[in-house]
């Protein structure tokens, strides 16, 4: 049985006042959230202020990004073992932003995926195809060649102890949601491909949907068989917002 996680994505978003406003919003109202674990990435700077306030509480936390090295002339750079001792949990790897701003590319995606879980981090992969891929029909090309990258470097067992994130480019930060089905159909495709490599990786590894998840369209996205969750962007940085979407997530 997967268990639902639904993970805010803040972005390049907050201050340490509105994180902390943000923070205890969250903390007041994840107790009922009962069917969902519950996580947020923030910013690498305010992850000692996250780690400080969500200590001890059922919320967990992460980064949105991580180093493929592990220490060294890096400049900017910041390593696994430097987020795992702000108790970090996840991080985010191959990001549309970081693939698309930042150039990296599939190989880079994938040092950082085994980087990250070597140290003892969960890394949550995001895949997505953009528009002109989505209308030129090659949607499964690009999520199998973004997906064949991590599944070859380090396996489909070690994949399914990671975090999949369907994320449709189109669909981020522009409120065009991918229709439950259209999710439904790449998410199904994903866990084949890795049940091809190996039938239990594939039934285990959580795939998490986003791209303009909202506190209104999360239910039926999270109904669907194959979406075992949530990376929730724009609709991460309200409190409220968040927490309806946890709560959509069914027993
Ligand atoms: P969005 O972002 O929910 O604002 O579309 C999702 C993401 O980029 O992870």
């Amino acid at each position: 049985m997967r268990r639902t996680l639904i993970a805010g994505n803040w972005k390049m978003n907050g201050s340490r006042d509105s994180i902390a406003a943000l923070l205890d919003g969250i903390l007041s109202g994840v107790d009922e959230v009962s069917a969902a674990d519950v996580a947020v990435c923030a910013p690498f700077v305010y992850l000692s202020q996250v780690a400080e306030r969500l200590q001890g509480s059922v919320v967990t936390w992460g980064a949105q990004d991580v180093s493929s090295h592990a220490n060294g002339a890096f400049t900017g750079e910041i390593s696994a073992d430097m987020l795992l001792e702000f108790g970090c949990r996840y991080a985010i790897v191959g990001h549309s932003e970081r693939r698309q701003y930042h150039g990296e590319t599939d190989t880079v995606v994938a040092d950082k995926f085994a980087a990250a879980q070597v140290a003892g981090l969960i890394p949550i992969l995001c895949l997505g195809e953009q528009l002109e891929e989505r209308e030129s029909g090659v949607t499964e090309q690009v999520v199998a060649r973004q997906l064949d990258a991590v599944l070859d470097r380090v396996g489909a067992e070690a994949l399914a102890q990671g975090v999949i994130a369907y994320e449709p480019v189109w669909a981020i930060g522009t409120g065009k949601t991918a229709s439950p089905e259209q999710a439904q159909e790449v998410h199904a495709f994903i866990r084949a491909r890795v049940a091809a490599k190996a039938a239990a990786a594939g039934e285990a590894v959580r795939i998490l949907y986003g791209g303009s998840m909202n506190a209104g369209n999360a239910a039926q996205l999270l109904a669907m068989a194959d979406i075992d969750g949530g990376l929730i962007g724009g609709a991460s940085l309200k409190a409220d917002d968040f927490l309806t979407i946890a709560r959509s997530a069914a027993a």
